[in-house]
């Protein structure tokens, strides 16, 4: 990981995260329901709003490792959305590094709540989440897509309350 660099994500990074998709149940998994099958990287950036977002990269030189992106769902609340990791570098920290970078970056956006979306049989993912203390905050829905806030954001809201 110590080769890892981070700054915002571009289009020609979505040519290459385009290739870690190998299936619509993939992409549905990553990116949620709704997007075109097959893809490539300029339909993928257009679908999830790559330029309007906030969207990030992990890179080694200019080549991907981890993309995620930050949703602003309103005031002081982000989104955690899209988070994904080359699948020749999982299972080595890297998911973990994106998603405290993302948590980073809406700190300094002074958010006071964050969530993400994960469907309930993405048993990674959900480790991942309650690793860095997520918890589910609501039932899942009918295809499965459950809700998680991470407690510390919600915490300091409470804190600040007078
Ligand atoms: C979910 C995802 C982002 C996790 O990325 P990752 O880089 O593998 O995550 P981490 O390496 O931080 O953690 C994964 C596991 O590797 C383990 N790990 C981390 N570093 C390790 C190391 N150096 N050696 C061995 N294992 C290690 C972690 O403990 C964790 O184990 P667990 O699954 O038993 O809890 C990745 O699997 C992915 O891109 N999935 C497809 C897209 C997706 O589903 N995204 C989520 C949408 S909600």
């Amino acid at each position: 990981m110590a080769d890892a660099r981070w700054r915002p994500a571009l289009p020609t990074d979505l040519v290459r995260i385009a290739e870690w998709i190998g299936s619509a149940q993939a992409l549905e998994h990553w990116a949620g329901p709704g997007l075109s099958w097959p893809t490539d990287g300029p339909r993928l950036w257009r679908e999830i709003d790559g330029g309007g977002l906030l969207s990030f990269c992990l890179v080694s030189g200019s080549e991907p490792l981890a993309f995620g992106q930050l949703v602003v769902k309103g005031e002081r609340h982000y989104h955690l959305a899209r988070i994904i990791v080359s699948p020749a570098r999982r299972r080595q920290g890297l998911g973990e590094a994106l998603c405290r970078r993302l948590l980073d970056e809406a700190r300094q956006r002074r958010a006071e709540r964050v969530t993400l979306n994960v469907f309930t049989d993405n048993g990674t993912a959900i480790d991942l989440y309650r690793r860095l203390g997520f918890t589910e905050c609501g039932s899942a829905d009918s295809r499965g897509i459950r809700p998680m806030q991470l407690r510390q954001f919600v915490a300091n809201v409470d804190n600040d309350l007078p």
